[in-house]
């Protein structure tokens, strides 16, 4: 039986990919900050460990206790809607400690196992903003297109060692935390130039009249990454996801 490893399942794609892999039969191992077992079905296929993607320490013990695993999911990453002007050195450092240098430090720590083993997939949740310029998201994509960036070259250096390597670019979902814990990077609400922009964001992010990205659709493009050789090295995941790609092509 396969197993997954996936960070920042407290909510959202993290959580709702955790849930599929649990109902198709893998054995699941759903990493959180806080760890909240009432999240998921008691099962003995799973298990919980405290994981902070930022910590070298904490990576290396939840690694370690973790056994073996077949699959890793790099999901855990956080965001921010602020100018690019009014960005704090502290939000810039907060973005790129977790949703780059985490991704990286979580893929270096499988791959002695991966490539001893000459099997493996790395699966690295980016975004859609990567794929075109957007106000407000400036950072936050950086920090996305620099995983995008690497892992590429990554899939490129291991595919001869029997290790497969993914990104997938999920589309905008009001129905994840993912906007509520953004809140605290936002700058220039007090800004007459910015605050518009903010004010239109703010109301953008939560429209749920055009096509938008549900938590499954992550879910379900991960598991096309984990479990389909043949998949493509960027996969998009959800409605908005896929017109974007399709346009960037
Ligand atoms: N929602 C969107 O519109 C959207 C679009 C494109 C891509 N994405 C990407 O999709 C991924 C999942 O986002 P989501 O929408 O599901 O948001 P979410 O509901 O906020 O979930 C993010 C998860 O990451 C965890 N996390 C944050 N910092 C962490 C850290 N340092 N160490 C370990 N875990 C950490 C959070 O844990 P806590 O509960 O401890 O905070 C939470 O479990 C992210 O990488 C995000 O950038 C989201």
């Amino acid at each position: 039986m396969s197993t997954i490893l996936i960070t920042g399942c407290s909510s959202g794609y993290g959580l709702a990919a955790a849930r599929l892999f649990l109902d198709r039969g893998w054995n699941v191992v759903a990493t959180m900050r806080a760890p909240r077992p009432d999240l998921l079905p008691a099962s003995e296929r799973l298990r919980i460990l405290p994981l902070d993607v930022t910590d070298r320490d904490a990576i290396a013990t939840t690694i370690a206790d973790a056994g073996p695993i077949d699959v890793l999911v790099n999901n855990a990453g956080i965001g921010a809607a602020v100018p690019v002007e009014l960005t704090t050195p502290e939000t810039a450092r907060a973005l790129f400690e977790t949703n780059t240098l985490g991704t990286l430090a979580m893929t270096q720590a499988v791959l002695p196992e991966f490539r001893r083993r000459r099997a493996g997939v790395v699966v690295n949740v980016t975004s859609t903003v990567t794929l075109r310029p957007l106000p407000l998201v400036g950072v936050y994509s950086a920090s996305k297109a620099a995983v995008n960036a690497f892992t590429e070259s990554l899939a490129v250096e291991v595919a001869s060692f029997g290790v497969r390597v993914h990104l997938v670019l999920p589309g905008r979902s009001p129905e994840t935390r993912f906007g509520d814990n953004a809140r605290p990077h936002v700058r220039g609400l007090d800004d007459p130039d910015y605050a518009p922009m903010l004010e239109g964001f703010a109301v953008a992010i939560n429209d749920r009249s055009g096509p938008i990205t549900h938590p499954v659709d992550v879910a379900e493009a991960i598991w096309y990454a984990a479990t389909d050789p043949a998949a493509p090295r960027r996969i998009a995941a959800g409605a908005d996801a896929e017109e974007w790609m399709a346009a960037a092509e």
